[in-house]
């Protein structure tokens, strides 16, 4: 099968991965929180930032190879850290862990995956970044950054846009539930989608099992969701603080959408800020992350490594990141569409999607170098 003549964009492995795992799952991966305002918010203002054409710019064939954070990347894009990525499709975890490291694009691995640092962090070699829920529990966050270190990652992340829960309805009407109740519905789906059904079968079903290894076996019995809610924590900034002397690596704050924020975490030692509003997960009422980006870099000058995620679809979304101030762009739904619509071959797929949308793009533009973006920019909303 030609992949490119049957999945030529995101949306048709979004597709593809809707038809092929249970709705459960599909609804835990695709949703955002309320009637999902802020999800259209993020698409309209990317759709909004606009380029101006050049014409006879010869042969344009650009070098994606990035340097950021001293590490060399292929790409200036990689996979941001998702949650329970086996409910997704079983083993996605080490599938894109994987691909990162043979393409050379980093690896976020969740605190909430259902694959332990250990397993992962090898197959992610230097690609491996961190992501943390950072715990109320100082022992504990001291125990899962020395595992994070000993595994191999890199860069911790600090996630910072989860002060507490979003109702995310759309989970809820599918009956998402941790731990997963059997009811007549959940067996229906598992019977109508077999292939993931058998795979979870023989991967075990999916659980979060960092958090899950710091609660006795009573609790963890009693609560998926409890677990959850254990590792979390409420981190204000004293918890950065604290976390910013506990790790002598690389420091990236993700979730930034506010200028005076950014700065504060300059001056208190973090070393890359990561602009994203959680892909509308989580405050519906909030701006589109796009329309922030530029503040946010304006507010922390040049200098500061900037990431930027929510609502990447395209290699021209990544574009339009990099125009806008950003150093590096990262996707997670993406990933997961691709992981679940084409198993093994989803990752390879999606780069190619991406990097060749990246190439033509910036033909039309007549740009040899990503830095030479910006100049093209004729509007930028916000
Ligand atoms: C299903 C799902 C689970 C996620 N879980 C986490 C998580 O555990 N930790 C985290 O920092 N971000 C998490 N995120 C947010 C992503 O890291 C990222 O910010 C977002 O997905 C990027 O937007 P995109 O999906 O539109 O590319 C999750 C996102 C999704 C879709």
């Amino acid at each position: 099968m030609d992949l490119d003549l049957t999945y030529p964009a995101v949306s048709d492995l979004r597709l593809k991965a809707r038809r092929r795992i249970p709705h459960f799952a599909f609804e835990y991966l695709d949703s955002a929180t309320g009637a999902e305002l802020q999800a259209k918010r993020n698409r309209d203002a990317l759709d909004a930032v606009h380029f101006l054409p050049d014409i006879l710019p010869g042969k344009v064939d650009p070098d994606f190879t990035t340097r950021f954070m001293g590490t060399e990347y292929s790409r200036p894009f990689g996979i941001a850290p998702v949650g329970m990525s086996g409910l997704m499709w079983p083993g996605a975890e080490r599938m894109l862990a994987r691909h990162a490291a043979q393409t050379r694009i980093p690896y976020s691995i969740s605190t909430v995956a259902t694959r332990l640092p250990e397993e992962i962090g090898p197959i992610a070699g230097d690609m491996g970044w961190y992501q943390l829920y950072c715990p109320a529990d100082p022992e504990i966050r001291r125990d899962i950054l020395k595992r994070a270190r000993d595994s191999g990652f890199t860069k911790l992340i600090l996630t910072v846009d989860v002060p507490d829960d979003s109702r995310r309805e759309r989970q809820r009407r599918a009956k998402l539930t941790m731990p997963p109740k059997i009811t007549p519905r959940v067996i229906w789906e598992v019977l109508t989608h077999p292939e993931w059904s058998l795979k979870t079968l023989r991967t075990g079903a999916p659980r979060i099992v960092l958090p899950e290894s710091y609660l006795s076996q009573a609790d963890a019995r009693s609560s998926l969701a409890h677990a959850g809610h254990v590792i979390r924590g409420t981190p204000d900034w004293d918890t950065l603080k604290a976390l910013r002397e506990d790790w002598d690596g690389d420091m990236l704050v993700k979730g930034v959408m506010c200028p005076d924020a950014a700065k504060r975490l300059v001056s208190e030692g973090v070393d890359g800020l990561w602009v994203s509003n959680h892909s509308a997960r989580q405050f519906e009422a909030g701006p589109a992350a796009i329309d922030e980006l530029p503040k946010v870099r304006a507010a922390v000058g040049p200098e500061i490594p900037i990431l930027f995620d929510s609502g990447v679809a395209s290699g021209m979304d990544i574009l339009r990141a990099l125009a806008l101030g950003a150093d590096f762009v990262m996707l997670g739904r993406a990933w997961h569409y691709a992981v679940a619509a084409l198993g093994e071959q989803g990752p390879a797929h999606l780069m190619h999607i991406l990097t060749d949308d990246m190439k033509l793009n910036m033909a039309q533009m007549g740009t040899h170098r990503l830095q030479d973006l910006a100049g093209r920019l004729i509007r930028a909303t916000g």
